[in-house]
């Protein structure tokens, strides 16, 4: 979704903020804009542009601009059309606050009603022109104070007057060397380097120059003042940084040899895997190391049920653990839609025990999920894959998946790494209570052989998944049917297929199909069935001949050496034998190139399917 970048240096602003804004492409935006101090008597001039970074990089670079501080933003409409207008930065009307702005001011109407009366006029829909305002009014009413206190006490007083979400990054046309940051339940990290400072909304927008960030906590404001920063909250109390230092791999953006992120990420899972279980095993007592739970094991043989929440492919994921964890571990799991959970004031068990699963680590749904969770006193852990987000900073414990950074935006890597973490954790669980040696050593050689059988699979699915995709492109619907464990990889599977192709699919347990969604069943709806289940496949396979009968395409998804009548199916994909813990993690792995391909076939943007975001930091 929108991202920030802002710089104050002694570089080239604008190459700093274009660069920035390529990095954060991978959110999902739909315009961009920048402002830089290059105007005369170092005013800022704001430049915007529809559609991709590299159309407002060609008008920038016609510029010629040369000054030194400036603030960027890639937006994702909520409030109002996609337009250069609505895009930011956004300008006061009396010229003097320049804003940028992640989030939504849930009180807009009723403030833009009052700045009306007040004299101030707005050119955009959107509600962070409101916030830009506001703080313009506070300015001009504090006008006894000296400029640069003016400026943060403006900001100070216009945020303690609004309700909802923000990062923002604002500057001041009366003091263009400094800026003023601040944030609400969507991130912004201050970026250290030298005589260099930089605030974005994501670390990668500033990496390459450096590794040194300080992630700001709700309620904290920034004031930059050339090469220096203080912090304080609304209280203006100073707050002393705690500057961490990243590790990241500054080429993630590099395509290496394929020719798009989500095909990148596909073919990397064998080696995230690796780095999923990498240290995390103890062979002796073979189970796994997970302790950034931070809990003991007396605290978590006390557990009476888990708790899963999270959103869409995350979602699914926790499916694929209640499976796991109530088979391995033998404890009651429930899962709920973090979005859903939130307002639901659901009666929790005094032992219950929360994980929330993100990817991103911002997703507002599953951190408002995790607060609430919080609020009513139960411990509350995560899984994310970003190290420093604000869910890994605001659970009380977690593990990280390790996956590497995700830039396509339909989850792929990151799925997978989910699925592992959390059956490492239904290994740990069950190996405190009453998984015995052997089975928790077939449980950790299982976990120890993904890695080679994903790569094996990968190679070996990519051609035939391909020319099924060719074959079956044109089709508009679709049905994707699995069982028990693997009815959540079927949700996956058409979750793949309708964001990256726009595709109809929909995905039930295969025993569902004479309930309801038989009657949608012709020849122009073909469904997929994951026949990888041993123990149902009989009961499978007799559905997948109700499909046939009806003139329904079937694609199945089989396992080498076990049988499938070939009347039963038209097309067939099989998958070498392996163990049933990670059964669901090797048979997504055709489902994302089906996706993928039928995705190309169709001429669609794989890497950034229409009116998605990559991090949904909006409800
Ligand atoms: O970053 P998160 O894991 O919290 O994201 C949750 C969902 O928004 C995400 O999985 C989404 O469904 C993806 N587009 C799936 O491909």
């Amino acid at each position: 979704m929108c991202g920030i970048i802002s710089y104050i240096g002694k570089s080239n602003a604008t190459q700093v903020l274009l660069n920035g804004l390529k990095r954060l492409e991978y959110r999902g935006y739909d315009s961009a804009g920048i402002a830089v101090n290059d105007g005369p008597h170092n005013s800022f001039v704001i430049l915007k542009s529809v559609g991709r970074v590299e159309t407002l990089a060609e008008i920038a670079n016609q510029k010629k601009m040369q000054g030194s501080v400036g603030i960027g933003h890639t937006r994702w409409a909520t409030h109002g059309e996609i337009c250069e207008v609505n895009a930011h930065p956004h300008c006061s009307s009396d010229g003097k606050i320049i804003l940028v702005h992640n989030g939504v001011i849930e009180n807009y109407v009723p403030l833009k009603n009052f700045l009306l009366k007040e004299g101030f006029s707005f050119k955009s829909d959107t509600d962070s022109e409101v916030l830009c305002n506001l703080i313009a009014y506070h300015y001009g009413r504090l006008h006894a104070l000296m400029p640069s206190k003016r400026f943060l006490e403006s900001v100070r007083t216009s945020l303690l007057e609004v309700q909802g979400t923000y990062g923002i990054v604002a500057l001041c046309k009366d003091c263009p060397q400094e800026m003023i940051g601040s944030k609400k339940s969507s991130p912004l990290v201050l970026g250290i380097h030298e005589d260099e400072l930089f605030l974005a909304s994501d670390v990668g927008a500033f990496a390459g120059h450096t590794k040194d960030a300080v992630f700001l906590d709700d309620n904290e404001i920034i004031h930059i003042q050339g090469k220096n920063f203080s912090i304080q909250d609304f209280s203006n109390v100073p707050i002393s940084p705690n500057v961490e230092t990243i590790d990241w791999d500054v080429n993630f953006t590099h395509l290496g040899h394929y020719s798009h992120y989500m095909q990148k990420e596909i073919f990397e899972q064998p080696a995230a895997l690796d780095n999923t279980i990498r240290g995390r095993f103890s062979q002796d007592d073979s189970t796994a190391h997970l302790g950034g739970l931070r809990m003991s094991a007396h605290e978590l043989r006390q557990v009476d049920r888990l708790l899963l929440l999270g959103c869409g492919t995350a979602y699914n994921a926790c499916l694929v653990a209640e499976n796991l964890i109530e088979r391995y571990a033998r404890i009651p799991v429930e899962v709920e839609c973090a979005s859903e959970f939130r307002y639901r004031n659901a009666p929790l068990e005094k032992n219950t025990l929360v994980f929330v699963v993100s990817q991103s680590g911002e997703t507002i749904d599953t951190l408002a999920a995790l607060r609430e969770s919080q609020r009513k006193g139960f411990r509350t852990l995560a899984i994310t894959n970003v190290v420093g987000s604000t869910i890994a900073r605001e659970s009380d414990g977690g593990i990280y998946q390790r996956s590497g950074p995700e830039i396509g935006v339909a989850s792929t890597k990151a799925f997978t790494g989910q699925v592992c973490t959390l059956a490492m954790l239904a290994l740990y669980l069950g190996r405190m209570r009453g998984m015995s040696f052997s089975e928790g050593c077939n449980f950790v050689s299982a976990l120890k052989s993904l890695s080679t059988l994903a790569s094996q699979v990968l190679d070996a699915c990519d051609t035939p998944i391909k020319s099924l995709a060719e074959a079956y492109a044109h089709y508009e619907h679709f049905l994707f049917l699995g069982r028990q464990i693997l009815y959540p990889i079927a949700l996956e599977g058409a979750l793949k297929l309708k964001e990256l192709s726009y595709i109809h699919a929909e995905a039930y347990p295969a025993a569902e199909l004479k309930h309801g969604p038989i009657a949608l069943v012709d020849e122009k709806y073909p469904s997929l069935f994951l026949a990888t289940d041993p123990l149902l496949l009989p009961k499978t396979i007799g559905n997948m001949m109700e499909v046939k009968a009806r003139k329904g395409k079937v694609i199945a998804i089989g396992i080498e050496g076990v049988e499938i009548p070939s009347k039963a199916y038209d097309d067939i994909i099989y998958l070498p034998q392996m163990c049933e813990a990670i059964l669901p993690i090797i048979t997504v792995l055709p489902l994302q190139l089906f996706a993928y391909y039928v995705a190309l076939e169709r001429h669609c943007d794989v890497d950034k399917p229409r009116n998605l975001a990559k991090s949904v930091t909006v409800e």
